[in-house]
């Protein structure tokens, strides 16, 4: 797999805080927003759901006890992913990027991905992607964190690219609604409170 600047950054950085990544102020910034979309997702019996950009897997760890699924995480970090393995045998974790899914078409009923997106250089590769691999009908959670524009602007242009952490780019509220509807979904529930926006985005039939 070719691996871009963003993902390289990921890479070195994420390998290095797997084993850790919840102590971290990373972790913790990230933590709300996950538990938001453990509220949100509603998996069925049978249902096969995939956590893109799943850290240390406790996303989908928290999943997989709501329901009787089949349960997948994709990481570009091996580290993360080896903590995953570690940490739950009865899931299927793989190094893949959430730019390329290793799933056959509409084979997944649910997709979530918490504070990946704004890794990506192509975001709309990934939803291009959630679409090919979800079943119609299907579910995809995305949780973004939120800050007000002028906020944004600073981190966007001045932090980001200082930290040379695998951030590119954070996202408004209303990007984050037309990166579904502009890639063939049309929107469920959504959830914006302080720094915490997530988008419930159903591929249509
Ligand atoms: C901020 S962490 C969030 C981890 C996890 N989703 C959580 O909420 O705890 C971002 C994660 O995305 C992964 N990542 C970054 N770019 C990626 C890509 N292009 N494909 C797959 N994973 C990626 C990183 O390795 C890291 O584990």
């Amino acid at each position: 797999m070719s691996i871009n600047k963003y993902q390289k950054q990921s890479i070195k950085k994420y390998d290095k805080i797997a084993t850790n990544y919840d102590q971290t102020l990373e972790g913790k910034a990230t933590a709300k927003s996950k538990v938001k979309i453990l509220e949100m997702v509603e998996p069925a019996d049978g249902d096969k759901v995939l956590d893109v950009g799943c850290g240390n897997g406790s996303l989908i760890g928290a999943v997989k006890k709501k329901a009787n699924i089949e349960a997948y995480g994709v990481d570009v970090s091996s580290g993360m992913i080896e903590e995953c393995r570690e940490r739950f045998k009865e899931i299927t974790f793989q190094i893949a990027v959430c730019e390329n899914l290793p799933f056959e078409d509409e084979e997944l009923d649910i997709i979530t991905m918490n504070c990946v997106l704004h890794h990506l250089k192509d975001p709309q590769a990934f939803y291009r992607e959630a679409h090919r691999v979800l079943k119609p009908n299907g579910t995809l959670l995305v949780g973004e964190l939120w800050y007000p524009a002028v906020v944004k602007q600073f981190v966007d242009w001045i932090i980001l690219p200082l930290l040379r952490a695998g951030d590119n780019k954070l996202f408004s509220h209303g990007k984050l609604k037309r990166m579904a509807t502009d890639n063939g979904f049309s929107l469920g529930r959504i959830y914006k409170k302080g720094s915490v926006q997530i988008v419930e985005a159903i591929k249509e039939l």
